[in-house]
């Protein structure tokens, strides 16, 4: 079911962003120690090494671009999002959401939300009218999910993710008159599906 999902650019991006950065930062260094005196000797210089080759890994075609560009040819032509809302969506959601232990009282509550509310579109493990949901959370953070289900006009059509999911599923996802609360609960629902489904 992953197949039907293009590559979860964003979320992906993230944490293999990270891993990037951390991973050429460490080899940069221990490459310094081992190779190039004169690479060792300039932290800065492998620093920006290792920017570069974090973002031209990804890109494959962007050798001759510096990395500033790089970054801005993914921004959206129209509105402009901060950081954060790249990462975990826009909408009432404006703080990472803390993930406890499961609350099953919250998921039960959540599971009886999603099959009225999110299943005439929504399968957990295949593509239907919108994307599987089972896995979300693996590429999603608990704040994008929150934030699509409770302002999914916005992120459909504005939000870099919500514009790729667009052009694969037609359909914009309506709002659903959900309240952060319960949109907090079909969270906890979709944790535990992934619990369940290893
Ligand atoms: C009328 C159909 C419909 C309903 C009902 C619906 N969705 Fe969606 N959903 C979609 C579509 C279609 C997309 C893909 C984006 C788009 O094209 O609008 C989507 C996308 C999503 C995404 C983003 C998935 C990703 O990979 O990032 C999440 C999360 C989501 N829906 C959760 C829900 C939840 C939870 C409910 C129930 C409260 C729900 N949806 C109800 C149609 C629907």
């Amino acid at each position: 079911m992953n197949g039907s999902i293009r590559t979860p650019r964003f979320g992906g991006r993230t944490s293999g962003r990270s891993g990037a950065r951390s991973g050429a930062r460490s080899s940069g260094r221990s490459s310094g120690r081992s190779s190039g005196l004169a690479r060792g000797s300039s932290l800065a210089l492998g620093l920006t090494l290792a920017l570069v080759q974090a973002f031209a890994l990804p890109g494959c075609g962007g050798e001759d671009r510096p990395a500033g560009q790089a970054a801005g040819d993914d921004a959206p032509s129209g509105p402009t999002f901060t950081a954060f809302e790249l990462e975990h969506g826009v909408g009432p959601i404006t703080a990472p959401v803390q993930l406890g232990t499961i609350d099953l009282e919250k998921a039960t509550r959540g599971e009886t939300l999603f099959q009225y509310n999110c299943e005439a579109c929504h399968m957990l493990e295949d593509r239907f009218v919108g994307p599987p949901l089972g896995r979300v959370l693996e590429h999603r953070s608990a704040a994008f999910v929150m934030n699509f289900i409770l302002n999914p006009e916005q992120m459909v059509r504005e939000h870099p993710e919500g514009q790729k999911l667009l052009a694969e599923y037609p359909l914009v996802m309506p709002y659903q008159n959900i309240s952060e609360d319960e949109a907090r609960a079909l969270v906890e629902y979709l944790r535990t599906v992934m619990e369940r489904e290893p």
